[in-house]
């Protein structure tokens, strides 16, 4: 097991994009690490039953190199299958591998894995020691502060003592309860109020821990805040729904000089990646979806968002859409 204090869990990853089924996909991590070189990057939740019987392994797992820093989060409870994802993070190159124990969807429910853990630490850290026997890798873990009426204080702490003993080496904490029955996870995600001072009780009370807030942090000062107490800040909605604004992050955090980087200069950037994607029978589509929300609260944005949406599924494989959208913000002085 590696030491708590040891390297992999120095204070790099003080900041991270946030796993989002449907959002962070590898084209969205390749947008946003043009916006933050610094960033730990979660992909989407990958079921590791899924990628135990899935012959599009390359599909799941594949990452663009610049994706690094990169964390693979998986869904399970299964020490095996879990041991066989951990074994691919490492065969693929990733930088950490993440346990979800955070999802409250009924299919997720149903699978017994996700936030319904939280009931069963037992089983969570026979899955966390049989990880973290076979990898370098850090094993760290993406939860809730309860569930349902399973949400006190000293439970919560107890989760964590637990996965930290069999060798859990970050815990992000969803900083909601999550309902199992009554809510969708979306509701579960607005519901449930946020409560930092329960987190902040578990980095008080545990401070040789390494401890990531998450739970709406929108902005970059609230990120900044929230490190003045946490270890790391981990952004979800707000970095999907308005890419740009985090475009200072890594000045705001890790104290590095970055350029005023403009939407266009963006796309630009990712104009080879796309290519590439286009080459291998990628569509258009695929990276466009994420660009959309580059551009918003200037005049033409909703126009340049629409034009761009809908050429961008119409004509699938046409990258000159994608160039001549860059050409029309640059000219807009976006
Ligand atoms: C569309 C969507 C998909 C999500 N998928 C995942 C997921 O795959 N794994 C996970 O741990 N959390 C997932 N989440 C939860 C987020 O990682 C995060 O915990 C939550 O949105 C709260 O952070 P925020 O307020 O910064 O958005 C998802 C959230 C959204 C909005």
């Amino acid at each position: 097991m590696v030491p708590i204090s040891s390297p992999t869990t120095n204070k790099a990853y003080r900041f991270s994009i946030a796993p989002m089924m449907d959002c962070t996909d590898r084209h969205f991590r390749v947008l946003m690490r043009q916006i933050s070189k610094r960033a730990l990057l979660y992909t989407e939740m990958i079921v590791s039953k899924a990628l135990h019987y899935s012959d599009r392994r390359n599909k799941l797992l594949d990452f663009d190199p610049t994706e690094h820093p990169i964390s693979l989060q998986i869904g399970g409870d299964d020490p095996k299958l879990l041991t066989e994802a951990t074994l691919l993070a490492e065969e693929w190159g990733y930088d950490e591998i993440n346990l979800n124990i955070g999802c409250p969807s009924q299919k997720v429910q149903s699978g017994n894995f996700g936030a319904c853990l939280m009931a069963n630490p037992d089983q969570v850290a026979r899955c966390i020691e049989a990880m973290c026997s076979k990898t370098k890798l850090p094993v760290t873990v993406k939860h809730r502060i309860g569930i349902d009426n399973l949400d006190s204080e000293d439970l919560l702490i107890a989760f964590v003592d637990r996965l930290a003993a069999a060798g859990a080496q970050r815990f992000s904490i969803h900083a909601r309860k999550a309902w199992l029955k009554g809510l969708d996870p979306k509701q579960n995600r607005t519901i449930p109020p946020l409560q930092y001072e329960r987190v902040e009780h578990v980095k008080k009370i545990r401070p040789n821990l390494k401890i990531e807030l998450n739970g709406g942090l929108n902005t970059p000062f609230a990120c900044l805040n929230a490190l003045k107490i946490f270890d790391g800040a981990m952004v979800g909605r707000a970095a999907y729904a308005h890419p740009l604004r985090w475009k200072n992050i890594d000045e705001i955090i890790f104290k590095e000089k970055t350029n005023d980087i403009k939407a266009s200069e963006i796309i630009r950037k990712i104009i080879p990646y796309t290519e590439e994607h286009l080459h291998k029978n990628g569509k258009l589509w695929d990276m466009c979806k994420h660009i959309l929300n580059l551009v918003e609260e200037v005049p033409g944005a909703k126009a340049w968002r629409r034009d761009l949406g809908l050429k961008a599924q119409t004509e699938k494989y046409n990258l000159e859409i994608l160039v001549k959208a860059a050409q029309q913000l640059e000219d807009a002085g976006l």
